[in-house]
């Protein structure tokens, strides 16, 4: 049976796998920057989510497992600014930067290994959010969302987001999608 809790550090490698497949790339992007020489961009991933009291930490995951092993997440945190974007930004990065929506809890990442997906699980880790953000008394969930992930286009707006900005991605050897890139929000 299938069943819900929050991240423990020991989760940091798994978070890292299951965001990298969220993020189309844009998490491998952002890692190969950080890494070490000869430094993996997965180990880079779980350290990053590894730490505490950072917005990339295991500690705004929430996991899905069943007989302990796991089979999804979900990381959001609180958002209660957007960033400031200037010329300057590195252009990849720049679209995803012009997506953000505050006041809210922003869904970093959500994910399920392939052989979880499509049974709910993915429908559960956005209920379970929804009830953490009207806990917290943020007013929206939102997140981005590749066009070309149709999939999970269909999802988000089946379980009530909308479509309110979009921004051409911006190509790039690591980044898996064209076309574009949506905010999608769910009023609460
Ligand atoms: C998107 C995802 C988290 C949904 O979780 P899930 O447990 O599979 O979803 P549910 O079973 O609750 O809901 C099924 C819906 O999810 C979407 N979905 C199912 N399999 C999918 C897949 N392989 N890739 C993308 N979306 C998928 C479909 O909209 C499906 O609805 P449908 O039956 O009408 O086609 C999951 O499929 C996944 O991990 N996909 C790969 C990672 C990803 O794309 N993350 C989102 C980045 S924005």
């Amino acid at each position: 049976m299938v069943s819900y809790r929050p991240a423990v550090r020991d989760d940091a490698r798994a978070i890292a796998e299951l965001y990298q497949m969220a993020a189309g790339g844009v998490a491998d992007y952002i890692w190969s920057m950080l890494a070490e020489p000869d430094e993996a961009l997965l180990d880079v991933g779980a350290g990053r989510f590894a730490r505490e009291n950072e917005d990339f930490s295991y500690q705004h995951c929430t996991m899905a497992e069943d007989d302990g092993a796991v089979l999804g997440m979900v990381h959001a945190y609180p958002m209660h600014e957007v960033m400031d974007v200037d010329d300057d930004m590195d252009p990849v990065l720049k679209p995803y930067c012009e997506l953000e929506s505050a006041p809210g809890l922003y869904i970093a990442g959500i994910a399920c290994y392939p052989a979880a997906r499509g049974k709910g699980v993915g429908t559960h880790l956005l209920e379970l959010t929804r009830q953490r953000a009207r806990k917290e008394g943020l007013p929206e969930l939102s997140l981005i969302a590749f066009e070309e992930n149709t999939g999970s286009v269909r999802l988000y707006e089946r379980e009530g987001f909308d479509i309110v900005r979009r921004r051409a991605i911006i190509p790039h050897e690591l980044i898996q999608y064209g076309g574009e890139a949506f905010l999608m929000v769910e009023t609460l």
